[in-house]
């Protein structure tokens, strides 16, 4: 469980040879309805995404990797091969921690099935909305790329102070600063 943990990291590059099947996704969602949910709302909804123009257009609507100033996002050869949109009535809050728990499952599972991806809050809603012809009752939380991995993702451990913004260094991995578990564990006064 450790090693799952430390390799589902955010994916951004995507190897097309190998396009995450519908039918593995929709086993991968099968088990994320298992996961907990306050008040057992179980509120929100899955919207899989895997016909090709469609999964395009969600990837050329989302906000990718606002840390690397110098890439605007995957080419055709490096995009994902599906996406996962979480969606809630819009007339309700955000299911905030319910959102998590399923996002991060998701992208455990997947990892543990040699897939991998990315959650994205940075969308445009609206045009996604409007293309996948989302009912305006509801609402796009989250959105999920995946695929299988085409980059190597290394976590850096860091100490306080030092820089946290993710970048790729000079063998083109991508970098991500993470604080040692010493700064994250509390201390009172
Ligand atoms: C709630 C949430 C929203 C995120 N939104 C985006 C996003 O819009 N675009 C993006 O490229 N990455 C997004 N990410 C990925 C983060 O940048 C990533 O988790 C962070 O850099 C740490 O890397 P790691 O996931 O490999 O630990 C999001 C992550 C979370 C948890």
């Amino acid at each position: 469980m450790r090693e799952l943990i430390e390799k589902t990291r955010s994916y951004r590059r995507f190897d097309q040879s190998t396009p995450l099947p519908r039918e593995v996704l929709l086993d991968i969602l099968d088990a994320a309805r298992l996961t907990p949910s306050g008040a057992n709302l179980q509120s929100i909804r899955y919207l899989p995404v895997t016909l090709p123009d469609e999964v395009a257009f969600v990837t050329e609507n989302a906000k990718w990797a606002a840390y690397l100033s110098d890439w605007q996002g995957p080419s055709k050869d490096e995009a994902p091969t599906a996406w996962v949109l979480l969606l809630s009535p819009a007339d309700t809050p955000a299911p905030g921690i319910d959102l998590g728990i399923t996002a991060e499952t998701i992208l455990l599972y997947a990892t543990s099935l040699g897939y991998g991806g990315c959650m994205f809050l940075s969308i445009d809603r609206p045009r996604i909305a409007e293309r996948l012809h989302i009912n305006g009752n509801m609402r796009i939380d989250l959105a999920i790329a995946l695929g299988k991995p085409a980059e190597t993702v290394c976590i850096k451990e860091t100490e306080r102070g030092e820089d946290l913004r993710y970048y790729r260094d000079e063998l083109d991995r991508h970098i991500v600063p993470k604080l040692s578990l010493a700064q994250r564990l509390y201390k009172t006064e």
